[in-house]
């Protein structure tokens, strides 16, 4: 079975919820705990064997791209003031010369169009997805236990589910739910943003996936769906008619939507609270504003 090594990070949305930090900065830099969301996705992807790391920007997104490059005269600086520590932090994020490809897309059609972008790099390899938006904290990393799922069920597609309430469905991809077994979910069909009276279930795509590369043959570039946007969710139905499986993996963590800034807030207390230095602080300033 092929190994999944690369993994798509859609990053070219405009991050309009968060104006106006987001007005020169892309959201994806917004921070959580100690690093930027989009390092987060990144830590995780790694964790799960990732070796190749396509970012799908747009303009206003190069602080990503110096990110995860090489800062020699921070580096410099640093280690004359032999600030190790900090120079251990600042070369972890930095991926090996040509690990990081950056492809623009050029217009804000929508996941689908975003992960099109990407055709002519992928070949005939599963590859993975994540939505950095979605932070997941979680024992085994989500995409490593996607990978997992792939490698124990065989081809297919495969995202990260979770239940949300009835009145939340109509902002996820929403499974119609065919068979469960073991924590794993095969889809009859997929909807993108259902009405909450129409919806087939409860059971919502997280921003994680592992996807087949046939899903190349179903993005249809040429048909917007709901939101006028290129779904992704609208790419698996036609391939559930050719037998290839759809598959929704129940998995073990809490995820944050940080596209919003209550999640992206929840994010950052849960992981204050999980820190054992920033806890007391975390819990003093909480008391001191709620009393
Ligand atoms: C995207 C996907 C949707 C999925 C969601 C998870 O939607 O299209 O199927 O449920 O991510 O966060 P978006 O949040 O970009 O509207």
């Amino acid at each position: 079975m092929k190994k999944v090594r690369t993994a798509i990070f859609p990053v070219a949305g405009l991050g309009t919820r968060f104006l106006p930090a987001t007005k020169a900065s892309p959201k994806e830099m917004l921070i959580v705990g100690d690093m930027p969301l989009i390092q987060h996705a990144v830590v995780e992807a790694m964790e799960a064997g990732i070796e190749r790391f396509i970012f799908i920007t747009s303009q206003g997104k190069t602080a990503i791209e110096d990110h995860f490059d090489s800062n020699q005269l921070l580096e410099n600086v640093l280690q004359e003031r032999s600030k190790i520590e900090d120079l251990a932090k600042v070369r972890q994020t930095q991926l090996e010369p040509g690990q990081a490809i950056f492809i623009r897309q050029q217009h804000p059609l929508g996941l689908g169009h975003a992960v099109w972008c990407a055709r002519h790099l992928i070949q005939d390899e599963p590859f993975a997805l994540l939505l950095a938006d979605d932070l997941i904290l979680s024992q085994t990393p989500c995409t490593k236990q996607l990978v997992q799922a792939y490698e124990n069920n065989g081809p297919g597609n495969y995202t990260a589910v979770m239940e949300v309430a009835a009145e939340k469905v109509s902002r996820y991809g929403i499974l119609d739910i065919a068979d469960q077994k073991n924590g794993v979910i095969s889809a009859r069909s997929v909807v993108e943003k259902p009405d909450p009276e129409t919806s087939p279930s409860r059971t919502a795509i997280v921003g994680r996936y592992i996807l087949d590369p046939r899903v190349f043959n179903h993005i249809n570039t040429q048909k917007v769906g709901i939101g006028q946007e290129i779904q992704l969710t609208d790419a698996f139905n036609p391939m559930i008619a050719q037998n290839i499986p759809f598959s929704g993996v129940l998995f073990e963590g809490e995820r944050f939507d940080c596209g919003t800034k209550e999640g992206w807030l929840e994010a950052n207390i849960a992981y204050a609270y999980n820190d054992p230095e920033l806890q007391p602080s975390l819990l003093k300033a909480i008391t001191k504003y709620h009393s």
